[in-house]
């Protein structure tokens, strides 16, 4: 399904309220961009301040490392200690392995903000943010130079060309002051227009990689086996419906077929009735035909990564009391095996029905495990 809207989180940890203030200017500027929407939300505490239920951010909602996944873009705020993070967003970056290991942060576009005290560190402590960032493929968006020429430089300002910051126990302002507010929403509209450039692409970076095979592997035998057998996949037939030619769910591709060749049923009405069983071993072929070249589409034309043909439903347009329909079926699973080997084997049902859709002697619904 197409995704209108793109999705924006900023994530932060705040103890004193700082970096939520800053978080919230970030959303601000994330919202200016057309079509973009900011959520906000905070990584989980430690320790619950003792405070907390006065302070601004207690009802924000807390994030879970999946969720990362979901956005198109991520802010990430944080208070510096020591040169660094706080433990608490490190902690909550820790949970973020299997997202790594997936890849699924791949190309997602982030930045950082920072609450700092008299601003020890700053730009080191964005960097050390950044470092994980980049272990997880994500297009680090900096704010360069970014509003300086805007900001109210009679008193110390937390701006670095990194990310914004803002200098808590500097005298002189409110903080964060106006001016660091002003650059935490450029940084927000900075990163909502990359975000929003690039959440088509990043979900093709974050599809997962198919395993590389072994020279010997990446010899097509299923094509080489087409071949010997003499088969030409039909061209992909058409949906005639609201629905898809088939449907990939984890390893599982499910597809279903009738006897259609070039636009019309082969052999249409009751098998006995209005055609042989000849015509019904035929249209039965045929039917399996489409099935996997639906089947070959789906593996990006690649059928050498079918790893199981599991199960074959066959529906077949018979009389009342009609009892062959296994010997009908068996054209569809013989080729299966033909074409497939071991791994064409599967399990299998067949029934007879009153009337099929476009008057089809024949439906196949199969499911395979493909890599
Ligand atoms: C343990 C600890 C370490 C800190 N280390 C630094 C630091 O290295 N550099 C700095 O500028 N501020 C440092 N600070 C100050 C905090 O960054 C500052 O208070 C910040 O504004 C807190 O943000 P918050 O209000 O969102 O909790 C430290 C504070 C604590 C409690």
């Amino acid at each position: 399904m197409k995704k209108e809207e793109t999705t924006v989180l900023v994530l932060f940890h705040s103890k004193g309220g700082t970096t939520y203030k800053l978080a919230t200017a970030i959303a601000r500027g994330i919202e200016k961009q057309e079509g973009v929407r900011a959520v906000l939300k905070q990584v989980p505490h430690i320790t619950l301040p003792d405070d907390l239920e006065s302070k601004p951010f207690a009802s924000v909602p807390y994030a879970t490392p999946e969720e990362l996944a979901q956005y198109d873009g991520i802010a990430f705020g944080s208070p510096i200690h020591f040169g660094s993070t706080t433990a608490d967003m490190r902690l909550f970056l820790e949970g973020t392995l299997n997202l790594w290991s997936q890849h699924r942060l791949d190309g997602v576009p982030a930045t950082v903000f920072m609450a700092a005290g008299g601003g020890a560190a700053r730009e080191a402590a964005i960097l050390s943010l950044w470092s994980t960032l980049s272990v997880h493929g994500m297009v680090l968006v900096p704010t360069g130079m970014r509003g300086a020429a805007g900001i109210d430089k009679s008193i110390a300002q937390g701006n670095t060309v990194f990310g914004t910051t803002a200098l808590a126990t500097m005298p002189g302002s409110e903080r964060p002051s106006e001016s660091e507010l002003y650059l935490a929403e450029l940084q927000g509209e900075a990163l909502a227009k990359i975000a929003k450039a690039l959440a088509p692409l990043h979900k093709t970076l974050t599809e997962p990689t198919p395993p590389a095979k072994t020279p010997e592997e990446s010899i097509n035998y299923v094509e080489q086996r087409l071949l010997e057998l003499g088969l030409q996949l039909p061209v992909l037939p058409e949906p005639v419906g609201n629905y898809v030619p088939y449907t990939r769910s984890g390893n599982l591709v499910f597809i279903n077929q009738v006897a259609l060749k070039e636009g019309k049923v082969l052999h249409p009405g009751v098998i006995g009735q209005d055609l042989t069983i000849e015509q019904a071993k035929e249209a039965t072929r045929q039917t399996m035909l489409n099935v996997l070249a639906v089947l070959k589409s789906a593996t990006h034309g690649d059928l050498s990564r079918v790893k199981q043909v599991v199960q074959l439903t066959g529906f077949l347009n018979t009389p009342t009391g009609y009892t062959q329909h296994a010997g009908l079926m068996n054209v569809a699973s013989d080729l299966t095996v033909a074409v497939f080997g071991e791994k064409g084997k599967h399990a299998r049902a067949a029934l007879g029905a009153s009337s099929i859709p476009v008057n089809s002697p024949v439906e196949i619904q199969a499911v395979f495990e493909v890599e």
